[in-house]
């Protein structure tokens, strides 16, 4: 850890220097979620903070989707990330063009699209979601059917949380999608650990689990729960993350990064701030669009 201090204290210098504003995905390493970052979230959670921001500068240390969400969410601030080649599987699993078919073929059936998706993705859909909030959004739009996309599994579990029919996409996270059921019933069996799971794993890991809730609503169980022993079945930085603030509890990793979070790096949040790059833009026609979407979501809340 003391080859990070360096990087981190000209980071907290230059942020000042700037007026800029750190925020951080759960799935950054613990030096950027607990060394550097003013913000740290899930990403409902970095949306409506971006939302209520008051500084002019914003620097996003999570992937290109939550960069954008920012920037549509707080148009007259400036949004940089680190590393422009930070992506999602699932937003790239589908297009704006992928949507339009989708309305064709379904003429009425309202979209609730996941925030993981572009920009041009999310100006064609009728509203949001996150993992977090994906039931209540979908029963808000008060439709016997729903088109949900992209991600497969979390929109699986979504329907088995509600009675509207939700139309699926083939989308995957490349992360989740790592995890077996075998592998989770190995830390059950082999470690008597208590299971956590987010709803992007497939739906046989999902069955193991005794919970299914995004990123902040695991450490909310956690809290509730006190395990002595968990297997957080996500993108492992998570468990790096939460094992500070939960000393009492053993950590067991069937561990998969994501290898788009991992592009952000303290020498690229350094550089991000003494060059003011990469300026993430999003088109306004496209971004006024996207925000009547992201807005529906933020009135929905968690
Ligand atoms: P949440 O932050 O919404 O739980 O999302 C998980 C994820 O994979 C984000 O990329
Ligand atoms: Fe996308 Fe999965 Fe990485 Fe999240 S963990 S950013 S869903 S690829």
């Amino acid at each position: 850890a003391s080859m990070h201090l360096p990087w981190i204290d000209a980071i907290r210098r230059l942020k000042k220097l700037r007026g800029a504003v750190i925020m951080a995905h759960s799935y950054q390493t613990p030096e950027i979620f607990q060394g550097v970052a003013d913000i740290t979230g899930d990403s409902l959670g970095l949306a409506q903070a971006a939302a209520d921001c008051d500084a002019d500068l914003i620097v996003m240390c999570g992937v290109h989707f939550m960069a954008e969400s920012a920037k549509i969410l707080a148009p007259n601030k400036t949004v940089l990330i680190p590393d422009l080649e930070a992506g999602c599987s699932l937003a790239s699993s589908i297009t704006a063009e992928d949507v339009l078919a989708l309305r064709a073929r379904h003429p009425g059936v309202p979209v609730v699209s996941y925030a993981n998706t572009s920009a041009a993705v999310k100006a064609e859909s009728d509203a949001i979601c996150t993992s977090a909030n994906a039931v209540q959004v979908v029963e808000s739009m008060g439709s016997p059917k729903v088109i949900f996309l992209p991600d497969q599994y979390l929109g699986r579990h979504v329907a088995s949380q509600t009675k509207v029919e939700l139309v699926l996409w083939d989308g995957r996270c490349e992360v989740h999608e790592k995890f077996t059921a075998q592998q989770a019933r190995h830390a059950r069996e082999q470690f008597n650990a208590r299971l956590a799971a987010h709803p992007e794993c497939a739906p046989e890991v999902l069955a193991e689990a005794d919970f299914v809730g995004s990123t902040t609503a695991m450490g909310k169980w956690l809290e509730r729960e006190q395990p002595s022993r968990v297997a957080l079945i996500t993108e492992c930085s998570m468990a790096d993350n939460l094992r500070k603030q939960f000393p009492a509890t053993e950590f067991i990793k069937p561990c998969h990064l994501c290898p788009h979070m991992q592009r952000i790096t303290l020498p690229g949040i350094y550089e991000a701030l003494r060059d003011l790059k990469h300026v993430v833009d999003v088109p306004p026609g496209v971004a006024a669009r996207a925000r009547r979407a992201l807005q529906r979501m933020l009135d929905v809340g968690r």
